[in-house]
């Protein structure tokens, strides 16, 4: 299991970020229960990146269905032709938006989310769930967070069979 931890100040996004990975890798350690790995993959990213929204929706046939979270109420369902949520879901890869107001059928939970990244786990080539995040800043995710939260859902992916 994990141990409290913090961030230190003034800590960069790539440190933030490998600290993240490091307490991930201890959570999910010896746990196989998928909500709790998912629960404390949330509350890491929120603690580390201190990211307005973070959280997961699970995909059970044509919708998503919200999962553990850290930030404000969301919306519980997602259809998958809907969303950049379910445009994830559609296209099997990262969807990264700068502005959510320019993004056809972007779903607003909370008019405070300015721009956007969600991340597909895929597997057995369908998509079983995914790890959306939301900014209050416009264009707040790069290739730095594609890259880092692609490795932690991998991590998610090779932790359990879903
Ligand atoms: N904005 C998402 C909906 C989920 S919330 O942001 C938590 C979308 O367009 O799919």
């Amino acid at each position: 299991m994990g141990e409290e931890f913090s961030v230190p100040e003034g800590a960069s996004r790539e440190e933030r970020y490998a600290l993240a990975e490091q307490q991930v890798e201890a959570v999910l350690k010896g746990e196989m229960d998928v909500i709790a790995n998912l629960a404390n993959v949330a509350a890491i990213l929120k603690q580390c990146l201190d990211f307005f929204w973070v959280g997961f929706y699970r995909r059970v046939d044509g919708e998503l269905i919200l999962g553990p979270f850290q930030g404000p109420l969301a919306c519980s369902r997602i259809p998958i032709t809907q969303g950049v949520c379910g445009a994830a879901v559609r296209e099997r890869k990262t969807i990264i938006v700068p502005r959510v107001e320019d993004f056809p059928g972007h779903i607003a939970c909370s008019s405070k989310s300015k721009s956007e990244i969600v991340i597909p786990l895929v597997h057995d080539r369908e998509v079983k769930y995914v790890l959306d995040v939301d900014s209050e800043v416009e264009a707040d995710f790069s290739d730095l967070d594609k890259t880092h939260l692609e490795k932690i859902v991998s991590m998610l992916k090779d932790k359990y069979v879903i």
